[in-house]
């Protein structure tokens, strides 16, 4: 059973902070620079308006939808989050066993301290996607594709926006790396427990300039798709001239993401940029959000505003720190609720009915 104290997203966010270690909480929970661009991913939700609609007979609901022709039970799925064994022992593991429950995508991080099989034992039946970070060293990049294909993975989310990682002070203070019982799981050798120590700073930055390969250009979105049968989604685009490379490039979905502000600081929020990449992309791939996502209002507005579905980071590795995999469970519960009474509430009885006119931007009402 649930925690009946816990009745939010937010409340699970302030009791895993009063839990974590200092170091992983911050690692979790930190954005780039000032963090301007954090604050701005949830504030921006603020300034759209849902314009319900009444007297819709409302008794049937059905929040499912369907990503890369496969059903889901509702429209937010999980978003890729480096190393979750910190969060709980059962890390990756408890994750995907919660999104599969909850009937949706789960998508794994190349730098999971779990292996992409393990993973893919855990939860046979859910639907995941892996997220691929590009090494120097391609026969690696090379070799994870196969790997994941063979897991039975449905599509390689391509990480678009980390030639390097992020300025994330926090990481620098506490010289982050990852605890000596962990290993990035995916890997043997020096791209398992480089991560394990620091000379300097974060020892997550060290590891990425010195592994990743920040040559990476659009001509690799080609290689990639030379060496799978996979779908590929670009995950860090925030432009509408990206979005529409990405589509020429032929990637079947673009996810709209500043990469939960962790990347350049005064990105726009996903929310914000969301709208000219729907508006560019139209029906050549499907557009999806992560970024801010608290509520189940927040998932509405983006649906309106165009995306086929959004995903959640730090709310999941928040209800896993908290509970493990009833914590990620719950939070996944939650935001299905909490959507179902959002569709309730504005008057949509299906995730079909959500149509664009229903969320307008808020200077469109001080403008009258
Ligand atoms: C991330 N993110 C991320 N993205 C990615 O492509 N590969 C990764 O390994 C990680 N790792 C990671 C770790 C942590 C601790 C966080 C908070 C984020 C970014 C992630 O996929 C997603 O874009 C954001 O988390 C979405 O924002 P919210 O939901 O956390 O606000």
């Amino acid at each position: 059973m649930a925690d009946p104290k816990m009745v939010c997203l937010d409340d699970y966010e302030r009791v895993a902070l009063g839990k974590l270690l200092p170091s992983v909480r911050d690692y979790y929970k930190s954005g780039a620079g000032e963090e301007f661009t954090l604050k701005l991913n949830v504030d921006a939700f603020r300034r759209y308006r849902i314009k319900p609609r009444v007297l819709v007979n409302v008794s049937n609901r059905d929040t499912s939808t369907f990503v890369l022709g496969e059903k889901i039970s509702m429209p937010v799925g999980v978003s890729p989050t480096a190393m979750q064994r910190m969060a709980t022992p059962e890390g990756e593991c408890a994750n995907v066993r919660a999104a599969a429950d909850a009937g949706t995508v789960f998508i794994l991080s190349t730098l999971s301290t779990t292996s992409l099989e393990d993973v893919a034992a855990a939860a046979p039946g859910g639907i995941k996607w892996f997220q691929l970070y590009v090494y120097k060293n391609r026969d690696i990049t090379r070799d994870l594709v196969r790997r994941a294909e063979e897991a039975g993975f449905k599509a390689l989310v391509l990480t678009v926006d980390t030639p390097m990682f992020g300025e994330r002070r926090s990481d620098r203070r506490n010289k982050f790396t990852l605890p000596n019982h962990l290993t990035l799981a995916n890997f043997s050798g020096i791209e398992a427990t480089k991560i394990n120590k620091t000379t300097s700073g974060s020892g997550l930055a060290e590891y990425c300039s010195s592994l990743f390969d920040d040559t990476l250009s659009w001509e690799d979105v080609d290689w990639l798709k030379s060496i799978t049968r996979l779908p590929i989604v670009l995950k860090g685009i925030l432009t509408a001239e990206d979005a529409i490379l990405g589509v020429e490039h032929g990637a079947s979905g673009i996810l709209v993401s500043n990469h939960g502000a962790r990347q350049i600081d005064c990105a726009p929020a996903s929310i914000e940029a969301l709208p000219e990449i729907v508006e560019a992309v139209g029906a050549r791939a499907e557009v999806y959000l992560d970024g801010g996502v608290r509520q189940g209002i927040d998932i509405f507005k983006a649906l309106a505003l165009g995306a086929k579905m959004v995903f959640v980071g730090r709310p999941i590795l928040w209800g896993l720190a908290c509970d493990g995999e009833r914590g990620a469970r719950d939070v996944l519960r939650m935001l299905k609720n909490e959507l179902d009474q959002t569709y309730a509430l504005a008057g949509c009885k299906t995730t079909g009915d959500v149509k664009r006119g229903m969320v307008v931007h808020e200077s469109s009402y001080s403008r009258l």
